[in-house]
């Protein structure tokens, strides 16, 4: 039974226009009608007016990825990125159920009204019909640090942390999260990203390390091997100058350990604006040459294919929550020498030019006894490009730790 939450609209004729497609305007009220038919299927369509509130629409962004037909069947989902006090938060995603082509992505902020038009709470029963979501592909939702995270959690052992980076999600850990047996291994989507929440403001790397520190918590491990990847890896070093006594091992992937600079700042407003005025898309887009080697990007369509379809889902909030929280992020150059005695894996794809070779070898080199592979055939995702390689020298270095 799919959960409520995924509701399925079809497209007639008189909603499209001269050429045949899905107009704007019928748009907006399929999704406006997915909403109302989840709650239908949930707790009432007068779950809001129960309580004598009014959910009123205050900003909405809308990514149109491609063009619907009459005829054509959508999957519209919903999820809560955000529970306020008063406001909320909803996600959809419209996609064509024939050939699972994602057709829009949507954003819209609620303030609960009353009568008079003044904020009041949201309807509790509504927060907790929207909680009872899953997260896809065998993951679960964990409330930590007060929001909700979609968590992958598979086999037992030492316990691994997988921190993907910016704008990603768990599923760029897929292949190692497959096959490292022997460990327990827990890939969560970070705030912002992903299936997980997306408040609408409080990113920083602090804010990122404190949600897995409670993460961890809540899962019962006091030890963990922690593996980064490029914003990942700036999370990391947030969470090693706090909890370094938790830490068993460390794997630095296509990161650095450097602050952004004056120009690297201003690259990330100026991409926080873009976020803002064209959407996720538009960010996607840009990146995604930047992300993959030239040798993916001609020979695997598919994984470039789900890797823009990754970063064209992150929740608008999310990106300008991390570009902020990427651009304020301290130097951690200074803590590379104290890490001397903690096993540490630094990998680099080799034609990665966002995190270039040189710096992995000059952040390999500041870490005492730290041991540095470079990846062929893979630019800034190594575990996403070359993952029997990556995972491999992920496998020996683990055999060493224990
Ligand atoms: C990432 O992959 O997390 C980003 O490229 C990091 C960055 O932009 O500094």
């Amino acid at each position: 039974m799919p959960h409520p939450s995924e509701i399925d609209l079809t497209v007639y004729p008189d909603e499209c226009d001269a050429f045949g497609h899905l107009n704007q305007a019928a748009f907006l009220s399929l999704f406006e009608r997915a909403r109302w038919e989840m709650l239908v299927r949930g707790p009432g369509m007068d779950v809001f007016t129960r309580a004598g509130a009014w959910p009123a629409v205050r900003k909405t962004v809308i990514d149109y990825h491609a063009a619907a037909f009459p005829g054509d069947v959508l999957r519209f989902h919903q999820t809560l990125t955000h529970h306020g006090r008063t406001s909320f938060t909803m996600r959809q995603t419209a996609r064509r159920i024939k050939d699972d082509v994602l057709i829009a992505t949507a954003e819209f902020v609620f303030v609960c009204i009353n009568r008079d038009g003044r904020p009041i709470e949201v309807p509790v029963e509504f927060g907790e019909f929207m909680h009872t979501r899953r997260a896809s592909g065998g993951a679960q939702r964990l409330t930590v640090n007060g929001v909700s995270l979609a968590v992958e959690i598979r086999g037992d052992g030492p316990a691994i942390l997988f921190v993907h980076g910016y704008p990603f999600d768990r599923t760029i850990w897929r292949a190692q999260i497959d096959t490292l047996d022997g460990h327990r291994r827990i890939a969560p989507d970070l705030r912002g990203m992903g299936e997980s929440d997306a408040p609408d403001l409080g990113y920083g790397m602090t804010i990122y390390a404190h949600d897995l520190a409670a993460l961890l918590d809540t899962l019962g491990v006091d030890d963990v091997i922690l593996c980064g990847l490029s914003m990942g890896g700036y999370v990391l070093f947030e969470f090693l100058r706090r909890w370094r006594d938790r830490v068993r091992a460390l794997i630095l992937v296509d990161t650095r350990a450097e602050a952004d600079g004056t120009e690297a700042r201003r690259a990330r407003d100026a991409a926080a604006a873009a976020a803002r005025e064209n959407g996720a898309q538009a960010i996607a887009d840009a990146m995604l040459p930047k992300v993959l080697s030239p040798a993916t990007l001609a020979h695997e369509p598919e994984t470039a294919e789900r890797i823009r379809r990754i970063m064209a889902a992150t929740p608008v909030a999310g990106m300008i929550g991390a570009l902020s929280a990427m651009r304020d992020r301290h130097d951690s150059t200074g803590l590379l020498p104290t890490l001397a005695g903690l096993p540490t894996l630094v990998i680099v794809g080799e034609d990665d030019t966002l995190t270039p070779p040189d710096g992995a070898r000059r952040m390999a080199s500041a870490i005492p006894g730290a041991r540095l592979v470079v990846v062929p055939g893979a630019a800034h995702l190594p575990p996403v490009e070359q993952p029997t390689e990556t995972t491999a020298a992920i496998r020996d270095f683990l055999r060493v730790v224990g």
